[in-house]
């Protein structure tokens, strides 16, 4: 039986398809620069054959979660749950041939990976009878199969390397076929990539990816140049679910209504999609274990619950004069230097350090919370940031540019706001991380996207590859600067 999904049309507009069974033979791995259009074309294919054959998403970003609005996927936020809960789903998942999208936002880099290992694992290790066939697709593959060492603890980074090896190498007798997408060739783990027979190369900037998109396409370094030049949207494409020699595609549109009517592999099984969720999130049964957190850094998940507790604390506030309206002010922002020169409370939560500040408060006789939990990180931010006290006048600007920002990204904007308006050197990325609380530079550099799609950055690098960062709306610019 073949089924065939159309994916997009070619340079003389016809149209351009996937051999699905095929394609669950032979895998695929796509590449781009970021904006290329890898999460469009994944879309692509996920919508075009939903319904026709399993599909699970691994999705860093929480960006495909929509699909279960039409095609009724079930989205698993991975940040609610324990890594062994995660595996346990992925059983599941397998022996009810659910399609589901695993979203990873809101981990850190390392909880990203325990959990993406650990759900692989889940699916990797079902029983023989569960080996239905099923699209295992990855975003942002080069984030759990690395090409070299990173900022994460080795173990972890060789458990998710392997969950992605083993799916990519193995996977395929047990119906899991490895659909993985990279912005970069070579930040991608080569066993991994080597394992895909069908590529589909985007445009590419660095010569270094280029040259390993060439040789998987295997075209000369000369022909190749022309993947500098795609179009965003726009594809090179070979294999043999596709095409037996490199064809241009131009990815068709997403969210389309025409579900392909084209017989389908195997015939899903038809649950309203809500039985399912409760089939699958079901608790385990007998033999209930407490979860195992996913990460030491992940964030207390319930700030509220923490901040009800602080304020169900008796306070001795009879025992304790009030301080006049001044003199607490200087103390506060003395508690918060305090606070942000001792090095541990880096990476703290900031729930975390909240009790702290209320108990050094009270060490120095506040007795109410002279703050609440969402006050407190805003005043944190800036205090990390090198601003201590009440904002001036300019700050006052600066903090009302920046309230489209959630309160812990106040520190990072602030920090650039500072080198900005004293017209000092763009702060670098290690640095941005400590004022976030973060050590890792691939959130920073995400939180430096979101920034700037709010508009309140606009960051040029020139061609020594230092960076300037402007802020628009208060007409301040830092000098360039080294990035790292
Ligand atoms: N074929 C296409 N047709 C129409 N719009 C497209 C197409 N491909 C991509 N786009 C649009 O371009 C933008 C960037 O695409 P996309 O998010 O897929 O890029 P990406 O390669 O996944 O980038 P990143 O690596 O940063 O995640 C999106 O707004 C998307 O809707
Ligand atoms: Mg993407």
């Amino acid at each position: 039986m073949t089924v065939r999904v159309e994916m997009g049309k070619d340079t003389g507009g016809a149209a351009v398809s996937m051999d699905l069974e095929e394609l669950l033979a032979t895998r695929l791995l796509v590449q781009g620069n970021s904006g290329s259009g890898k999460s469009h074309l994944l879309r692509r294919l996920l919508e075009q054959s939903a319904g026709q054959v399993q599909q699970v998403v691994i999705d860093p970003e929480g960006d495909f979660v929509t699909l279960g609005d039409r095609y009724g996927h079930i989205a698993i936020e991975a940040s609610e749950h324990s890594e062994r809960d995660v595996a346990r789903f992925a059983t599941r998942i397998r022996e009810h041939r659910a399609s589901v999208v695993l979203s990873l936002e809101g981990l850190e880099a390392e909880g990203q990976m325990k959990c993406a290992a650990a759900f692989l694992n889940g699916l990797f290790d079902a029983p023989r009878e569960h080996w239905y066939p099923a699209l295992v697709v990855v975003d942002e593959a080069q984030l759990f199969a690395p090409a070299g060492g990173g900022e994460v603890a080795e173990d972890v980074r060789r458990a998710s390397l392997s969950a992605m090896t083993n799916l990519m190498c193995r996977g395929r007798k047990r119906g899991l076929a490895g659909v993985i997408a990279t912005q970069r060739l070579a930040k991608l783990a080569k066993n991994v990539a080597a394992e895909a027979s069908n590529f589909l190369m985007g445009r590419t900037f660095l010569d270094i990816d280029m040259a390993r998109a060439a040789d998987l396409l295997g075209m000369e370094r000369r022909q190749a140049e022309a993947i500098r030049d795609l179009q965003r949207g726009h594809f090179l494409a070979l294999g043999p679910a596709v095409a037996r020699r490199p064809v241009a595609i131009q990815i068709g549109a997403v969210e389309t209504s025409a579900r392909s009517s084209s017989p389908k592999l195997t015939p899903l099984p038809q649950a309203p999609a809500e039985d399912f969720r409760d089939l699958l999130l079901a608790p385990a049964e007998p033999s209930w274990s407490p979860p195992v957190p996913m990460a030491a850094s992940a964030p207390v998940p319930s700030e509220r619950l923490i901040e009800a507790l602080a304020r169900a604390t008796p306070m001795p506030v009879e025992a304790v004069p009030d301080v006049p309206a001044e003199e607490a002010a200087e103390r506060i922002a003395d508690v918060l230097r305090d606070i942000v020169e001792d090095a541990e409370s880096t990476y703290r939560s900031p729930s975390v350090l909240y009790q702290d500040f209320l108990v050094r408060c009270r060490m120095v006789g506040l007795a109410r919370p002279p703050l609440d939990l969402s006050g407190f990180v805003r005043r944190l931010s800036a205090a990390r940031a090198g601003i201590h006290g009440d904002p001036d006048a300019d700050w006052a600007q600066a903090l009302d540019a920046a309230r489209a920002l959630p309160d812990d990204m106040l520190g990072p904007f602030l920090l650039v706001a500072r080198a900005a308006r004293e017209g000092l050197p763009c702060p670098s990325d290690t640095e941005l991380a400590a004022t976030y609380g973060t050590s890792s530079l691939g959130r920073v550099r995400r939180l430096l996207t979101y920034i700037e799609s709010k508009e309140l950055f606009v960051t040029r690098v020139d061609l020594a590859g230092k960076r300037s960062i402007t802020i628009p709306r208060l007409g301040w610019t830092t000098q360039p600067s080294e990035m790292g």
